[in-house]
């Protein structure tokens, strides 16, 4: 017989409405472990079974159902969780200043490069750095039409429905003011959350059993990052614009007067932004508004300086991943005292040992901090750090918590000092520091000597190859990386592209296992079919080679154009060895040094790697590097060297100019060099252009060639 709908007294309404929020917010962790962090932790039969019983309560009791109900989803998100939006003008980060000397570092560099004396007056805007998540809200004839999350600067999160539900972002940008809309703007700014917002909102999270958040930031970005954008709509968050991406025009020709254009058009400002003068001032600043931070009502983390000039910033352009023409002034670390547990050694992807204080767990600046590094093993003798301490950690912004000191007056008697370890503590092979030759002494990392037959390495390199700057495969994270190594399935990386088909082969089928369905192992799958094509640049970082980050690497790219040159210019220096016209082709290129060719000769010259890489090429495609030139011109894809005192222009910037068009600037002269541009005074490298019978030409012949 089948049950009738039974009838419910106040008394069993709240058990019903209990357990209706209980399955609610299950199901909702693990839409976002599934749909956010890609890291399921249930299968999809049980997650199914959670969906069914709750979609059997809320059809029996519908006045119980929540507005808050996974089920009740609004819209609806893509499958995979957030559509992917590629920014049409990536969206960087900025260099950091920690000190003053940082901040007059940067504004003589600005006036050096653009040639402008100390005595001149160039402005800078000021502004507290909020503490947030950065967003870009893309207006088309004033009406907001989209917004993306950073992401990794070049593709972000289409988080549209989200935004829209936040108040302080217009959907109709104000018009009929001094400044017209352009017919294409996106404005980017932070998206954060106001201290006593952030309070409430943790009190209601705990009275409702459901997480609570560390600090407003985290509890900005999980906001922001619900599926269902009703969530997101019952929580408070704010917004700054403070910068822009693409646009048909700009409203000013200052960065202060875009933000007064922001202004006008309805959108939040910070209000203590102001226009300095110079250094000084900005140090004012700074000062002002870190005795002001704790009153500001939201958390900032230092200030940011900007070029005020537009036009400045353009001729000043970017170096890297941040903008040459702004820094952010950092505030100091915050800083927390705890108890050394231990010393663990955590082995690195290219053999480094690096010591981990284990301490006993504090809350630093608004997170809980377990573990700091101790750098390596001179740093803690010359700490004198001894396990049982008592120790002084810090934390700044993202970066790893660092211990600072000892607290020496509460050193307990029986306090452990560090006895550093000979062997690998994983793989057992010897341990050792090679010597520095140039410094007569041994190098301050100890390394682990097993190479590709150490399991730490292997599993580091694997993870550093998928990790989100390298080749980014979505669901393929650290601990996946330690699983499959573990039980066999990823040995090597070329074996990251043969998984899928191993699996279908297989008995032992990963969807089988705990923790994937088939619907997590086909979106694995399709991760890894998107990363058969990846672009040079991105493949030289993913490789791990030391001393190789990625600006290095995508100086390498620039350089080389395809993966095969680099390999076959290495190649030559390997076989010519150092001091070489091979080896010196290679140190002749901007921004490539001896350390780094020494390291490309180490790397592919170890027969272990050269064979990982061929295996690996077997299922790769590697794009050649896409040359960032703003614009062509018959400089695109010659070799420059800029030689002498130019006086129209500084150095470094008609080298910025010329990468921009997208030439390749050399170091040294050599054949392969298209043009030298000979200043004033140019010395020996002039010489050996002429004798070389290559083209010499005046600044002023380069700005002419330049501009036809
Ligand atoms: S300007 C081209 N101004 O800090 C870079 N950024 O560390 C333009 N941030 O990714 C950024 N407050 O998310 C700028 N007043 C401010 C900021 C700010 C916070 C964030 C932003 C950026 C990060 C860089």
């Amino acid at each position: 017989m089948a049950r009738a709908p039974s009838k419910t007294s106040p008394a069993d309404d709240s058990d019903l409405r209990a357990e209706m929020a209980r399955l609610g917010a299950e199901i909702a962790h693990h839409d976002l472990l599934y749909h956010g962090r890609n890291a399921p932790e249930i299968s999809d039969a049980d997650y199914d079974k959670l969906r069914r019983r709750l979609e059997a309560l809320e059809a029996a009791h519908p006045t119980l159902r929540s507005l808050a109900s996974p089920l009740a989803k609004v819209g609806s998100a893509p499958a995979d969780g957030f559509g992917k939006i590629r920014h049409a003008v990536p969206m960087l980060s900025l260099g950091n200043a920690f000190d003053d000397d940082e901040v007059t570092d940067f504004t003589d560099r600005v006036r050096r490069f653009l040639n402008v004396a100390p005595e001149l007056p160039l402005a800078f805007t000021a502004e507290p750095k909020i503490d947030g998540l950065s967003i870009s809200l893309r207006y088309e004839q004033g009406r907001f039409v989209q917004a993306a999350t950073r992401g990794d600067g070049t593709e972000g999160e289409n988080v549209t429905t989200n935004v829209a539900t936040i108040r302080d972002i217009p959907a109709q940008l104000k018009s009929g003011t001094a400044f017209a809309i352009p017919d294409v703007f996106e404005v980017r700014g932070e998206i954060y959350l106001g201290h006593e917002d952030f309070r409430r909102l943790n009190e209601a999270q705990a009275a409702a059993g459901e997480k609570v958040f560390a600090n407003p930031r985290n509890a900005a970005a999980g906001s922001l990052r619900q599926l269902d954008p009703v969530i997101t709509a019952g929580r408070p968050l704010r917004f700054f614009a403070y910068t822009w991406g693409e646009a048909s025009s700009l409203p000013a020709d200052t960065q202060a007067g875009v933000v007064a254009a922001f202004k006008a058009w309805g959108l939040p400002t910070n209000p203590l932004l102001r226009v300095c003068d110079g250094a000084a001032a900005l140090l004012a600043f700074y000062r002002d508004v870190g005795e002001r931070r704790s009153t500001l009502g939201y958390d900032i983390d230092g200030v940011v300086y900007k070029v005020d000039r537009l036009d400045l910033q353009n001729r000043l352009g970017f170096v890297s991943r941040a903008p040459r023409w702004a820094i952010a002034h950092k505030f100091p670390a915050e800083q927390a005292t705890t108890t050394l547990l231990g010393i663990d050694i955590q082995v690195g992807r290219t053999g480094a040992l690096t010591p981990v204080a284990k301490l006993r767990p504090v809350t630093v600046g608004g997170v809980v901090v377990s573990n700091a590094t101790l750098h390596n093993e001179d740093e803690i003798a010359r700490k004198d750090v001894r396990i049982g301490d008592t120790v002084v950690v810090q934390r700044a912004g993202d970066v790893i918590p660092q211990m600072v000191r000892v607290v020496l007056d509460q050193r307990p008697a029986d306090a452990q000092p560090f006895t550093p370890l000979s062997a690998c503590p994983v793989c057992g092979s010897p341990a050792l520091r090679e010597a520095d030759d140039e410094a007569g002494t041994a190098d301050v990392v100890r390394r682990c000597s097993g190479g590709l037959a150490c399991p730490a390495q292997v599993k580091e390199r694997l993870k550093h190859f998928v990790s989100r700057n390298a080749l980014d495969i979505e669901g393929l994270g650290d601990k996946q990386i330690e699983a499959f190594y573990d039980d066999g399935r990823i040995q090597q990386l070329a074996d990251i592209f043969t998984l899928a088909e191993r699996d279908r082969q297989s008995l032992n089928k990963l969807k089988d296992q705990k923790g994937f369905g088939q619907k997590s192992v086909d979106k694995l799958w399709a991760a890894i079919d998107a990363r058969r094509r990846v672009p040079l640049d991105r493949f030289i970082f993913a490789l791990g080679i030391r001393r190789i980050g990625e600006g290095t690497a995508r100086d390498l790219a620039k350089a080389y154009g395809s993966f095969e040159a680099l390999r076959s210019g290495v190649a030559g220096a390997i076989a010519g060895g150092r001091g070489s016209e091979a080896y010196q082709d290679i140190d002749n290129f901007e921004g490539i040094g001896e350390i780094v060719v020494d390291a490309l000769m180490g790397f592919f010259g170890d027969p272990q790697n050269a064979r990982a890489v061929d295996e690996l090429l077997a299922h790769v495609t590697v794009t050649p590097f896409e040359r960032v030139a703003t614009s062509t011109s018959v400089v695109t894809g010659k070799t420059v060297v800029f030689t002498g005192t130019l006086t129209r222009i500084t150095r470094s910037e008609a080298k910025a100019q010329a990468e921009r068009l997208g030439a390749k600037v050399a170091g040294s002269v050599s054949k392969k060099t298209d043009y030298v541009v000979a200043g004033a005074d140019a010395g020996s490298k002039l010489g050996k252009a002429r004798d070389l019978g290559l083209t010499v030409l005046s600044e002023d012949e380069w700005l002419q060639l330049i501009s036809s």
